[in-house]
């Protein structure tokens, strides 16, 4: 009895250090068996490792891999030319794209870092940057969620339609297309449309307090900001109102522009944040003298410059 019972003990010990060595060789098969101590530690980790590897049985993988491939040569020769004629224009399409993108990202940055006269100049001299400037920024537009002429526009139904409106950097005059107030200026460097008054906008051709409203969507981008703000105080009525939106990434302190707009005689209303994105602030005008002089606030206290942030390669 003694004698049976060893040799089944040592019968199943053969068997377990058959399948050890089964084990170990599977292992060696993976490359793990020397480096991964921790592996050879766990036996589940062991099986889990074995069982990915029956898992993605080579065989089975190139099977599939030539099937996908006749898959697909099939279906490009039904197709013919058409297909790679399509394939080709998509990439045409989207290399033009990128080239568009990145000549109004340019004139964008540029348009931050010099004076309304410089940016005039700069238009005057290559007229077709203009349309690439505004082709740029329409197609930025369509990605945002929100649109701010859109949130403007709808703050003026709330003004009686014989209020006299004035857009200061219009654009396509917007504004103009979509209010409902009879007389709305719109003043930008160039003329894209019949409703567009050509003038830097520090400098238009309007009478002093002409204005119930005046907005800047955006259009603050000069160097010489308070040029432009001491011109929308001057053809304001006093009680008028001054409309900006500007793009929250911009804005360094709103607090310092609160204050420098006080210096210039304007008192916040009220302010809307949209999104994290932009910020729509309304002030009105206090002040009955013209403003003579401007703050000794820097302007880079109150907007950061405008940099797009480089793309990783
Ligand atoms: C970002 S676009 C916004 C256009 C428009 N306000 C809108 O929201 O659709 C800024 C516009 O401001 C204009 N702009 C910038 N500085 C200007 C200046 N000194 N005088 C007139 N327009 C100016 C630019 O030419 C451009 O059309």
């Amino acid at each position: 009895m003694k004698q049976e019972g060893k040799s089944v003990t040592k019968g199943v010990g053969k068997i377990i250090k058959q399948r050890k060595n089964k084990q170990k060789e599977q292992l060696k098969e993976l490359g793990l068996e020397n480096n991964d101590n921790k592996i050879k530690k766990s036996k589940k980790t062991q099986k889990r490792y074995i069982e990915t590897k029956s898992y993605f049985n080579v065989n089975q993988f190139k099977k599939n891999v030539s099937k996908e491939k006749k898959q697909e040569e099939q279906s490009s020769s039904s197709s013919g030319a058409t297909q790679t004629s399509s394939k080709s224009g998509t990439l045409h399409d989207v290399f033009e794209a990128k080239l568009k993108e990145s000549k109004f990202r340019l004139l964008n940055e540029k348009l931050y870092s010099i004076t309304g006269d410089e940016a005039k100049k700069m238009f005057a001299k290559d007229k077709s940057l203009f349309g690439i400037y505004h082709e740029g920024y329409r197609s930025a537009i369509k990605k945002w969620t929100i649109d701010p002429i859109e949130q403007i526009v709808k703050r003026l139904k709330e003004f009686a339609k014989n209020k006299v409106v004035a857009d200061f950097g219009c654009g396509e005059a917007r504004i103009a297309t979509l209010a409902e107030q009879t007389i709305i200026h719109s003043f930008d460097l160039v003329a894209v449309n019949d409703k567009v008054t050509v003038c830097n906008m520090a400098h238009t051709p309007l009478k002093d307090g002409d204005v119930d409203v005046a907005i800047f969507c955006l259009s603050l981008m000069g160097t010489n900001f308070y040029d432009y703000i001491k011109e929308a105080n001057r053809v304001l009525k006093t009680g008028g109102h001054l409309i900006i939106a500007e793009a929250e990434s911009r804005l360094e302190s709103k607090l310092t522009l609160f204050k420098a707009l006080q210096q210039m005689g304007f008192e916040l209303l009220k302010e809307n944040r949209y999104d994290n994105f932009f910020r729509i602030f309304e002030f009105t005008k206090k002040n009955t003298e013209a403003i003579t002089t401007i703050p000794k606030i820097e302007v880079s206290q109150i907007f950061k410059p405008w940099h797009y942030k480089k793309r990783e390669k």
